[in-house]
């Protein structure tokens, strides 16, 4: 039977596949074993109380669905004092997600929650609808660099960095948190977007704009994944879209160490468990062992023979020469 434990530095986690932050809590515990995931991740939490954004915050779209829920919680204390209990009642690593509005909070907030039970600290430095220079720092190499190294001094917790993809060039962002001492990338949180109300003419979303969350996107996020995989040598968790074992195994050929699921979760709240037996069947059908080889195993050298094929000039015969190759507007 296959291996399917995996490493994230230091961390071991018994498989790849592990719950989105804002997507999961300990109270999915009522209708999945917790102990089955790869490793257990918390809403983010901040300092203050927060109410959340403005309702509606979530609404649908032909592919998915757009959210803008402002990261309502009750702050880092009760955090601390009575949901942390809740989640070290189960085996997985626990993976606490953190946001502030300053690099000087984000230190705070990291030495805060850097206490017996916290397996590793997830700086979300990449709410899309918070302002780039106000949590959103994930949109800047320079100012990734900050919040990451002013929370590595901070703390002995490993730290994983999660990007955004509204950033553009994420390798660039990437080896910068690399450099500030990440020890992962979580690549990646959502797509900043809009929905209109063609009956009001409104936004959807009581915020305007929200983070879009579909199955559709995980081709892209896998592209990132992939080229950040070239560039960085620090581990990563690949995030967006993943419903099914084949996907799990992609973002690991692509480079990714482990995997999220959020979205998946919400429309079957089995999803992790599922995914996680299928991905052993997938292995043990193909006499894979160690799950962990299929990161970054992904082969370069395209079959080019139906390529080559498809790109070859016509055989015109008596009506004419073929034009050259390079002719050919495609
Ligand atoms: C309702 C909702 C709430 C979310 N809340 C958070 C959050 O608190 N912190 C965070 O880092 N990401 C949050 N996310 C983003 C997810 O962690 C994840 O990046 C995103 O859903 C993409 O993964 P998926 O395609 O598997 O859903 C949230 C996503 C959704 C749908």
């Amino acid at each position: 039977m296959v291996d399917l434990s995996v490493r994230i530095g230091d961390i071991e986690l018994a498989n790849p596949v592990m719950p989105a932050s804002g997507t999961f809590s300990y109270e999915f515990a009522d209708v999945i074993d917790l102990n089955r995931l790869g490793a257990l991740v918390a809403k983010t939490v901040s300092r203050e109380f927060r109410a959340g954004n403005p309702t509606p915050r979530m609404a649908e779209t032909e592919a998915g669905i757009i959210q803008s829920i402002g990261l309502p919680g009750r702050g880092v204390e009760y955090f601390l004092d009575e949901m942390l209990p809740e989640y070290k009642r189960f085996t997985p690593p626990l993976v606490t997600s953190i946001s502030a509005r300053t690099p000087e909070d984000f230190v705070a907030m990291a030495r805060d929650v850097s206490v017996p039970g916290v397996d590793v600290i997830e700086v979300n430095i990449s709410c899309p609808t918070r302002d780039p220079s106000g949590g959103n720092y994930a949109l800047h190499a320079d100012n990734t660099s900050r919040v990451i190294s002013g929370i590595r001094g901070a703390t002995d917790k490993p730290v994983w960095a999660k990007l955004s993809p509204n950033a553009g060039d994420l390798v660039t962002i990437a080896l910068a948190a690399q450099e500030a001492g990440a020890d992962a990338v979580v690549v990646a949180n959502t797509f900043l977007s809009l929905k209109i109300n063609t009956d009001t003419f409104r936004p959807s979303l009581g915020n305007k704009f929200g983070g879009l969350v579909s199955p559709a996107l995980k081709p892209i996020i896998l592209r990132m994944v992939y080229q950040i995989a070239q560039e960085a040598s620090i581990p990563i968790i690949g995030l967006g879209g993943v419903t099914k074992a084949e996907d799990v195994v992609e973002y690991m050929l692509a480079g990714a160490s482990a995997v999220g699921v959020g979205y998946a979760a919400f429309r079957n709240p089995t999803a992790l468990p599922a995914i996680i037996d299928d991905l052993e069947r997938w292995c043990d059908e193909r006499n894979i062992e160690r799950v962990r080889d299929l990161t970054g195993a992904v082969r370069d050298d395209l079959e080019t023979d139906t390529l080559v094929a498809a790109a070859a000039p016509v055989q015109t015969g008596a009506l004419g020469a073929s034009p050259p190759a390079e002719e050919c507007p495609q």
